[in-house]
């Protein structure tokens, strides 16, 4: 039979092997060998499962039927609320869809919604390849690392003009802020504008605000759904904030009116026939998790500060290594660049960020993505590092680590003592400069 014998659906195959992949494998075959590898190249919040919610799901584990498409109403009725008060939205839980993970709602979203995608460069590695199985084009808005690869509404107008010359037909715009990869925030300000600017222009707002409740306190998170809430769908969920990932645990918030309820009736149906709904237990114990409960609040408030302290001291310590980043203002991510060392790398045969990533994994065992994941240029040597999982590799770690913040300063919190992964990291990077230079 020939390889042809049955042809696939050229949407699906035009994607190449992603390093995230590559790099992951190549983590995976120096640990089997025995090698300490420094996992920066994880964005997994690790910290545990709080007690609160682990009793909540064993409590439903007799939970058995399928729930709604949409979501248990419970639940949905807590997210509404949830938002209100986090985020000052008027919600009405009609608005709420619960899905198995904020992606694959991400995907429906893409799937419901005509027309082709404006994307921020750098920016998570899932929008562009949902977008082009959705059969859409994907126009990049540049940003420039010199100003900390911010979004300017003139970019903006400038890619929406060129895509619309290019034969394109743009109608939507992916927002993330907190951003993944570079952990920058747009500014209250910097919201208003762009949603005013989407308004005008009739550009639907893809919100993914995943990493909300992660922002550090140095900018106000704010959804452009305030703004713009009939052309906004908010995407969000458990995964960082409450270190759930694997309970697969995502909500979007759809515009009020008409148009929301036939946008909410197209991402219903994907979710109908791909997914059905998301395990029921999980969404029984999940409505504590978007309840106002103090005890769950101050958790996930501990567990952002600890993010923060984190990540800021892997960006402050990286700085003082001369390597610069963009400030992070929210989630677990710090996305370096070593252009200024171009020449030098390229007499070490490292031209990409790609071979940049290689070449720190094999010689100095430091696992990082290149920020061509992320769509950045080949050639900008960019890298996304994350703070999340060094030093709270193992359940007991991350649970000693939780514990010892409560106990010790923070800048004893954060010597070698209770960080020696994060500071033999660093050490490794500065060799790697020294080497360079
Ligand atoms: C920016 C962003 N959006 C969405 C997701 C998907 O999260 P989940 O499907 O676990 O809700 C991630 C996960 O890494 C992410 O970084």
């Amino acid at each position: 039979m020939t390889a042809n014998a049955f042809p696939l659906n050229p949407l699906l195959t035009a994607f190449s092997a992603s390093p995230t992949l590559a790099i992951n494998e190549k983590v995976q075959a120096l640990w089997a060998a025995g090698h300490e590898v420094y996992h920066l190249g994880f964005g997994e919040s690790r910290f545990p499962l709080h007690p609160l919610l682990a009793e909540a799901l064993a409590a439903h584990a007799h939970r058995t039927a399928y729930l709604p498409a949409q979501g248990l109403p419970e639940l949905r009725a807590a997210v509404a609320a949830f938002y209100e008060r986090h985020f000052g939205l008027e919600v009405t839980p009609d608005r709420v869809i619960v899905g198995p993970g904020s992606k694959p709602l991400l995907f429906a979203l893409m799937q419901a919604l005509v027309g082709d995608v404006l994307l921020p460069i750098p920016s998570w590695v899932s929008y562009a390849p949902h977008a082009r199985m959705s059969g859409k084009r994907v126009f990049p808005i540049p940003t420039d690392p010199a100003d900390g690869y911010t979004l300017h509404g003139d970019r903006v107008a400038e890619a929406l003009a060129a895509a619309r010359q290019a034969g394109g037909d743009p109608r939507l715009l992916v927002l993330n802020s907190p951003s993944n990869p570079t952990g920058r925030m747009l500014t209250p300000e910097q919201v208003a504008e762009l949603a005013a600017f989407c308004r005008r222009e009739g550009l639907f707002i893809l919100s993914d605000e995943i990493y909300a409740l992660t922002a550090h306190g140095s900018v106000r998170h704010v959804s452009p759904a305030c703004h713009y809430p009939e052309g906004t769908a908010v995407v969000g969920g458990l995964s960082k904030h409450l270190s759930l990932g694997g309970w697969r645990l995502g909500v979007a918030v759809l515009p009020p009116g008409p148009f929301g309820r036939r946008l909410m009736a197209a991402v219903r149906a994907v979710a109908a026939e791909v997914w059905s709904s998301p395990s029921a237990p999980v969404q029984y114990a999940a409505i504590i998790a978007y309840e106002d409960n103090p005890t769950i609040r101050d958790y996930i408030e501990t567990c952002t500060r600890l993010h923060a302290l984190r990540t800021r001291f892997l960006w402050q310590a990286l700085a003082a290594l001369g390597i610069p980043a963009a400030r992070p203002d929210g989630a677990f991510y710090v996305f370096v660049h070593f252009d200024h060392l171009r020449s030098a790398l390229a007499r070490r045969g490292v031209t990409t960020a790609d071979e940049l990533a290689t070449y720190l994994l094999e010689r100095y065992h430091l696992a990082t993505l290149p920020g061509s994941a992320f769509g950045a240029e080949a050639g900008h040597l960019a890298l996304r590092l994350s703070s999340s999982y060094l030093d709270m590799e193992t359940a007991e770690r991350a649970q000693a680590l939780l514990a010892a913040s409560r106990l010790v300063s923070e800048e004893e919190w954060l010597s070698p003592a209770h960080h020696p992964a994060t500071h033999a990291a660093l050490e490794r990077f500065r060799c790697f400069v020294e080497e360079v230079r």
